[in-house]
């Protein structure tokens, strides 16, 4: 039986998050070449799933037209396509870095199959996407905008989306990499004594969610703590599947954690 995963590339490692509109493009190329060794080295005994954030291309431009907040200013709808298509752009730079190396990556746009209803991603096509998934292909998905049935529009996060295929694919891992190599006690680019929590599980739960905060730069989908909470919550709901969130700064990483490998940091959830 093969391992099904699903690796998210964070905004903040594949974009500059303090610089609007500014992909690291050298950091996308490694990473495209990582993923590749390890669908070489495993085969056909790994599936995966890529799926990305937005960085300082999404959140940047959700911010000033405030799409997380729904249809509230005359210009929403402009807001709307402008979001997605500087969330397309940045898709396109991965995948045309993933296809350059060789990974049979094909995308498909979360704007085009998704609504939401309030902070909940209550409809999600995945049809085509499993289709693909089981000849060899490699699905690419990204954080993005969605029609939301309460509010007009809203922004749908890679992990929402993670959420909605763990529950339709059971995966067996949903790797999180990003620039910061896991959860930490404190903000680690701020506080460089902050401690790396290796573990979180239900008996440190109620005190990892105490103290994490928000993030770096410009953020509409909640930072850390959401997306820590949302990946704690899911794996609670799927007990044979672990979480981890890793970082992708530190070269091999992300190839090591896809090849089952140990990783330098990162924290597990399950
Ligand atoms: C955000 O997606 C999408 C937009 C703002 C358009 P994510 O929440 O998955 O992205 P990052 O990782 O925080 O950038």
């Amino acid at each position: 039986m093969s391992e099904l995963i699903l690796l998210k590339l964070g905004g903040s490692v594949i974009t500059d998050k303090t610089s609007p509109l500014t992909a690291r493009l050298e950091i996308i190329e490694r990473l495209a070449l990582e993923i590749k060794n390890a669908l070489v080295e495993r085969g056909t005994d790994l599936q995966l799933v890529i799926g990305h954030g937005s960085g300082s291309f999404g959140h940047e431009v959700a911010a000033k037209y405030q799409t997380q907040h729904g249809a509230v200013a005359t210009n929403s709808w402009l807001g709307f396509a402008e979001v997605s298509a500087v969330a397309a752009e940045l898709n396109y730079l991965v995948i045309k870095a993933l296809r350059q190396v060789g990974v049979p990556a094909i995308k498909f746009q979360p704007s085009a199959s998704t609504r939401m209803r309030g902070q909940q991603l209550m409809y999600f096509e995945t049809f085509p996407l499993k289709e693909v998934l089981g000849h060899g292909l490699v699905p690419v998905i990204y954080g993005d905008v969605s029609l939301n049935a309460t509010q007009g529009m809203s922004i749908v996060s890679t992990e929402m989306l993670f959420d909605n295929l763990a529950r339709e694919l059971s995966p067996d891992k949903i790797i999180l990499s990003g620039q910061v190599g896991g959860v930490y006690d404190h903000d680690p680019m701020t506080y460089p004594k902050a401690s790396l929590i290796k573990q979180i599980d239900p008996t440190n739960w109620a005190t990892v969610e105490a103290k994490l905060g928000g993030s770096h730069g410009v953020d509409v989908t909640g930072g850390m703590l959401t997306k820590v909470r949302e990946m704690y919550y899911l794996t609670l709901s799927m007990p044979h599947m672990q979480a981890m969130i890793i970082s992708a700064e530190v070269a091999g990483n992300v190839e090591c954690a896809l090849k089952g490998q140990s990783v330098e940091g990162g924290t597990l959830i399950n």
